[in-house]
């Protein structure tokens, strides 16, 4: 058993740029959540695993034409690495298997840059990320192969805009990565094509082409597309933002019993704070750096009719 401490770590004082969401449990109060020896919460209600992703002073700068370079991510650290000088533990814990995280921020502060070097489809130019144990540091860039890997095998990915193959139909799209992993028959593919897109609701719409679905079903064939390969870790960069309000609330049910039955854990980048009940942890992305964290003590679902009702309510 981990010794327990009782350090508050949830935090009040959020900067007004962080308005609170809308009846999430995360309205209100800061108050107390016990910590383990490491100074990570412990969640009641859920217990969150190891360490799956580790952020070490991650820096990421591009290039531009003409030579100048740009500093996008300038130092970001998820880690238990203490503090040399007191030896107390770094703010900011790494996300560990099962936790629910919502990356926030405003347009332009590096989240998106964050969450494809987090998987593997960016480099970082400085610092280090450790998925699954997986190093990924500026050198690490060059050994594709491994990367191309991991994102195969560990990942599953899901854009703003569904990023479906519009010549193959629902279930093709679904089968693809585990064709390309080429680890099942062709009637395990077919099974388990068959159960991700019940699991999201649409088996009556296996044969249909995304142009003839609605961007919610779309995006739900794209939940199920991302889960094919039974991946550890999904990355949603602002899944729901193109959605409307009942088609937002749907999916991030449907993500979080994902969350929660499969144990997957979920790196989720959105600007909608009322998003945030959702969420394990919030951490708030400004200018390259992690502002500050928040911590949910309990994930809680939107009711579409209410919500709706709520967002009419606010103009
Ligand atoms: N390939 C690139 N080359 C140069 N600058 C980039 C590139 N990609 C992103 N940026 C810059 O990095 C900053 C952060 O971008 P991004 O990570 O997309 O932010 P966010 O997702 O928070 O809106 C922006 O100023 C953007 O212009
Ligand atoms: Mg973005």
């Amino acid at each position: 058993m981990a010794a327990v401490s009782a350090a508050p770590v949830i935090r009040a004082d959020l900067s007004e740029a962080h308005p609170r969401p809308s009846g999430a449990a995360t309205e209100g109060e800061a108050h107390e959540v016990e910590t383990d020896r490491h100074g990570m919460p412990i969640h009641p209600g859920k217990t969150l695993g190891e360490p799956v992703v580790v952020l070490k002073d991650v820096r990421k700068a591009y290039l531009l034409d003409g030579g100048a370079s740009v500093d996008v991510l300038k130092g970001i650290s998820l880690s238990l690495d203490t503090d040399p000088r007191d030896g107390t533990p770094s703010e900011f814990y790494p996300i560990r298997e099962g936790e629910f995280v919502l990356l926030r921020g405003a347009s332009g502060q590096g989240k998106t840059t964050l969450c494809n070097c987090i998987g593997a489809i960016d480099s970082v130019t400085g610092g280090s990320i450790e998925l699954f144990g997986e190093v990924l540091d500026a050198k690490a860039a060059d050994s594709e192969r491994t990367l191309a890997d991991l994102r195969l095998r560990k990942i599953g990915w899901v854009f703003q805009s569904f990023q479906l193959l519009g010549a193959l139909s629902a279930f093709e799209n679904v089968e693809l990565p585990m064709s390309v992993l080429g680890e099942l028959s062709k009637q395990e593919r077919t099974a388990r094509a068959k159960m991700l897109l019940a699991m999201v609701g649409l088996e009556d719409r296996i044969s249909h082409l995304p142009s003839e679905l609605s961007g919610g079903e779309q995006q739900r064939v794209a939940i199920a597309r991302s889960l094919a390969n039974a991946p550890r870790l999904m990355l949603l960069d602002e899944a729901v933002a193109d959605l409307d309000t009942r088609n937002q609330v749907a999916v991030m049910n449907l993500l979080l019993r994902i969350n929660l039955e499969r144990k997957v854990t979920m790196i989720m980048v959105t600007h909608d704070p009322h998003l945030e009940c959702y969420a394990d942890r919030i951490l708030y992305i400004r200018d390259g750096r992690i502002e500050a964290q928040q911590i949910n003590a309990k994930q809680t679902p939107l009711d579409a009719e209410a919500h709706a009702a709520f967002l009419a309510a606010e103009g």
